[in-house]
C-alpha cells in the first residue's frame, strides 16, 4: 500500500508522533487517559446532564425483516450499544422514514408496527444500559431519520430518487435520464413523513431524532444541489430549505423532542480504483457540499453558514461526519483494509482520521449552541483514548462518537471510563468486513472479531465474496 503504516506497528507515543510529523499532519495526543478526566466529564445538552462523553455512533446492520421490522440481530446490537457505557446514543441506525427510502431490503423502516417495534428497542437499550451502568438518567437516546435518495434499494436493486443530475454518480447507479428526479411537491410530502416518524420515536420514548443530511442520502445530497431549479436547489438558501423544512416540521409535531443533525460536514469528488487498484478521484465540475471548487479538499465557508441556520431552527446538537461510503469512503470511514467494492487507501488512514478531526473542531469553535459529537476515531485502534481525550480538552469536540469499534468492541467506553486495560484482541483493525458483507447482501458485523458472526454461516460466504473481489481485481 502506497505510503501507509499500520498503525500496530507503531508501538509507541513517539513514534506514532514521528509517523504525524512525517505524515505533516496533526492529531490531539495525550500521553496518559485519566479515566475521570475529560472523557469521564458530565456534558451539558439541551437542559439534559449526560454522564459521559462517549457517544455511539449510527450503526446499520442490514439485517431487520423484509418488512422493515427489527430482528434478533438488531435487538442484539441495540442491547450492545446499551452496555457500552457511552451515555449518548446517536440514532442507533438509520430508519428509513418510509419503505421506499431504503437503502437495502434490511433496512429498519416506517411500518404498521414501527410504534410498537421502536418503543421495544428503546425498553430494551435502556434495560440493558441499567444492568451494566449506574441508572439511565443521564443517557440520551435518539433514533436516525433517513431517506436513502440517490442510494434507495428498497428491493435490493438500485430505484434512485435523487435531488439533481450528477455527472459521476448518475451513470454510478444507472440513471440515463431525468426519471429519477425528486419534484418540489415529493419534496413537501417526504417533509411531513420526516416529522410523523418523530412523532412515533417521541411516544416511543425516545429523546431525540437526528434529521440525517450525510452520506450522499437525500438530505445530503440537496445540499450541493446547485443546478436544482425551483424552492429546493440554486444558493444555499434553497438547497438547505428541505433539511430546514424537514427540522421544522418535526418539532411542530414533537416539540418535546431534542432534535439533532448528522451532517457530511465536507464532501470530496467520487474515488474509483485506478488499475493498481488504488483510489483516484473521478473529477467534474460539480462542487461537493463543504469541499473546495476543485472537488479536492475541504472548504467550510457553507457549512458554518449551515449550521449557524441549523441552530437557528432549534438544532441543539450536531454529529459531524464526511464524504459518503459509497464513493469516497477513505475520506467517510479512514481504514487500512478497503471494502470489496472500494479502493485502496489513497493516503495513510490517519490523514483520512485528522481531516474529521480538524473539521470538527473548527465548527465547534464557531458554533458555540451547537453540542458537537466526532466521528472517525475507530482507525485509531490502541490510541482511541488518547486522542479522543486530547480533542476534548482542546476544545475539538464535546462528545466523542465510536462507530466501528461498537462492533468489535462495544464496552471499549466502559472499560476506559474504569481505568481498565484495553483488550487488545478486541480492537476493530478496520479490515471492513462490516462493509463488504452488506455490499454482498449479508447481514453486517464484525466477523474477525465478534465470535458470534464468526461462527455464522454467513461467514463462509463472506470469504468466498472476498475471494471472488480479489480474482476479479487480479
Ligand atoms: C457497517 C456500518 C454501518 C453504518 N451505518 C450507519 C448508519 O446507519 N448511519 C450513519 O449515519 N452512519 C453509519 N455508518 C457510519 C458510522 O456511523 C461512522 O461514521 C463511521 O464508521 C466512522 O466512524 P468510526 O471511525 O468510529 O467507525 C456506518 C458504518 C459502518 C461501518
Amino acid at each position: 500500500m502506497n505510503d501507509v503504516v499500520k498503525l500496530s506497528r507503531l508501538g509507541s507515543l513517539e513514534k506514532l508522533s514521528a509517523r504525524l510529523e512525517a505524515l505533516g499532519i496533526e492529531l490531539p495526543l495525550d500521553a496518559e487517559v485519566e479515566p475521570e478526566g475529560p472523557l469521564a466529564a458530565p456534558l451539558r445538552v439541551a437542559g439534559r446532564t449526560l454522564g459521559n462523553r462517549f457517544a455511539v455512533l449510527p450503526m446499520e446492520g442490514w439485517d431487520a425483516g423484509g418488512d422493515g421490522r427489527p430482528s434478533d440481530l438488531v435487538r442484539r446490537r441495540w442491547q450492545r450499544f446499551g452496555a457500552s457505557g457511552a451515555k449518548l446514543v446517536w440514532g442507533g441506525e438509520a430508519y428509513a422514514i418510509e419503505p421506499e427510502g431504503r437503502a437495502n431490503p434490511h433496512q429498519l423502516c416506517h411500518n404498521p408496527s414501527s410504534a410498537r417495534d421502536l418503543a421495544e428497542l428503546y425498553a430494551l437499550l435502556i434495560r440493558s444500559h441499567e444492568r451494566h451502568c449506574v441508572g439511565s438518567d443521564d443517557l440520551l437516546v435518539g433514533l436516525q431519520l433517513t431517506h436513502s435518495g440517490r442510494f434507495c434499494r428498497p428491493a435490493g436493486v438500485p430505484a434512485p430518487r435523487t435531488g439533481f443530475r450528477h455527472p459521476v454518480l448518475d451513470a454510478r447507479v444507472g440513471i440515463s435520464d431525468d426519471s429519477a428526479l425528486l419534484g418540489d411537491a415529493e419534496l413537501d410530502d417526504l417533509v411531513g413523513a420526516y416529522a410523523r416518524v418523530a412523532g412515533l420515536a417521541r411516544d416511543a420514548g425516545f429523546d431525540f431524532v437526528d434529521v440525517k443530511a450525510c452520506h450522499g442520502y437525500l438530505g445530503h445530497e440537496l445540499l450541493s444541489a446547485r443546478e436544482r431549479p425551483g424552492a429546493y436547489g440554486g444558493d444555499l438558501a434553497g438547497r438547505s430549505r428541505f433539511l430546514l423544512r424537514a427540522i421544522e416540521a418535526v418539532r411542530r409535531e414533537a416539540p418535546e423532542l431534542v432534535v439533532g443533525v448528522r451532517l457530511s460536514t465536507f464532501d470530496l469528488h467520487p474515488f474509483h480504483p485506478d488499475v493498481a487498484g488504488v483510489g483516484v478521484p473521478e473529477p467534474s465540475e460539480h462542487q461537493p457540499f463543504g469541499g473546495s471548487v476543485d472537488g479536492l479538499g475541504v472548504d467550510l465557508a457553507e457549512t458554518h453558514q449551515l449550521l449557524e441556520a441549523l441552530a437557528d431552527a432549534g438544532v441543539a446538537m450536531v454529529c459531524t461526519t464526511a464524504g459518503s461510503p459509497y464513493y469516497n469512503p477513505h475520506a467517510q470511514r479512514p481504514a487500512l483494509y478497503p471494502p470489496s467494492d472500494g479502493y485502496r487507501p489513497p493516503e495513510d488512514p490517519l490523514v483520512g482520521v485528522a481531516r474529521q478531526l480538524a473539521a470538527t473542531r473548527e465548527l465547534k469553535q464557531r458554533h458555540p449552541r451547537l453540542c458537537f459529537v466526532g466521528s472517525a476515531y475507530t482507525y485509531l485502534q490502541e490510541w482511541l483514548p488518547n486522542v479522543a481525550q486530547a480533542a476534548l480538552r482542546q476544545r475539538g469536540a464535546d462528545a466523542i462518537g465510536l462507530g466501528r469499534m461498537m462492533l468489535s468492541y462495544p464496552e471499549m467506553p466502559r472499560d476506559v471510563l474504569a481505568g481498565e486495560p484495553l483488550e487488545r484482541r478486541r480492537v476493530c483493525r478496520t479490515f471492513s468486513d462490516c462493509t463488504t458483507a452488506p455490499r454482498n447482501g449479508l447481514v453486517s458485523g464484525c466477523y474477525p472479531l465478534d465470535a458470534f458472526y464468526k461462527r455464522r454461516p454467513e461467514s463462509a460466504a463472506l470469504a468466498e465474496a472476498k475471494q471472488r473481489a480479489k480474482r476479479a481485481a487480479s
